[in-house]
């Protein structure tokens, strides 16, 4: 396995550390180098690093907390106009972040992915909160810093939920 693959987690505690914008946009060029649907690209990245308005990520969920310590929120929106068929759209940015993910730890980076939709109240929350436009949607904000934690690897591998139809 990659060791990228084996070693990455969710990492909700960052210490005060710039994120080099070369180092940014290679995890966006990462993202963007997902498979989509069609290859439609519904994404798009907004990058947020304001002090103030990662504050006020934070308490948008309790569930999104980490952004409190966080250099940075990568807020993965989609274009509803860009898709023929919406449902394809959690697809296509959920390989894109995940490939971030990825690319993250290749950088030496932690992350977070923390959702937004498909929760209605939440997307609402963030368009009021970031005046998106229609039609983009938000998806998912994902925290990304140098890691003030450390947690144990957990191997997941599970023969039950495996089954080979040969
Ligand atoms: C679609 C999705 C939504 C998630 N939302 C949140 C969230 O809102 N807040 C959070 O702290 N973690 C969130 N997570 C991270 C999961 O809690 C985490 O991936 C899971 O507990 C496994 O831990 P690991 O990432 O360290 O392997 C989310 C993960 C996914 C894939």
């Amino acid at each position: 396995m990659l060791k990228e693959i084996e070693t990455r987690q969710s990492i909700r505690r960052y210490v005060s550390r710039e994120i080099p914008e070369a180092v940014l946009k290679t995890l966006l060029r990462a993202a963007m180098n997902a498979p989509s649907a069609r290859n439609e690209q519904c994404w798009r990245f907004w990058v947020i690093r304001s002090r103030d308005r990662l504050d006020q990520i934070s308490e948008l969920s309790p569930y999104m907390k980490m952004m409190k310590s966080a250099p940075c929120c990568i807020l993965v929106l989609a274009d509803a106009s860009a898709v023929l068929a919406s449902e394809y759209m959690y697809y296509d940015c959920s390989a894109a972040i995940e490939n971030l993910l990825i690319e993250a730890v290749h950088q030496g980076l932690g992350t977070c992915w923390c959702a937004i939709g498909p929760s209605l109240e939440r997307i609402q929350n963030f368009k009021e909160a970031f005046s998106i436009p229609a039609p983009l949607v938000p998806i998912s904000a994902v925290a990304v810093g140098y890691a003030d934690e450390e947690k144990p690897l957990v191997d997941r591998y599970d023969e039950t939920k495996i089954r080979f139809l040969d």
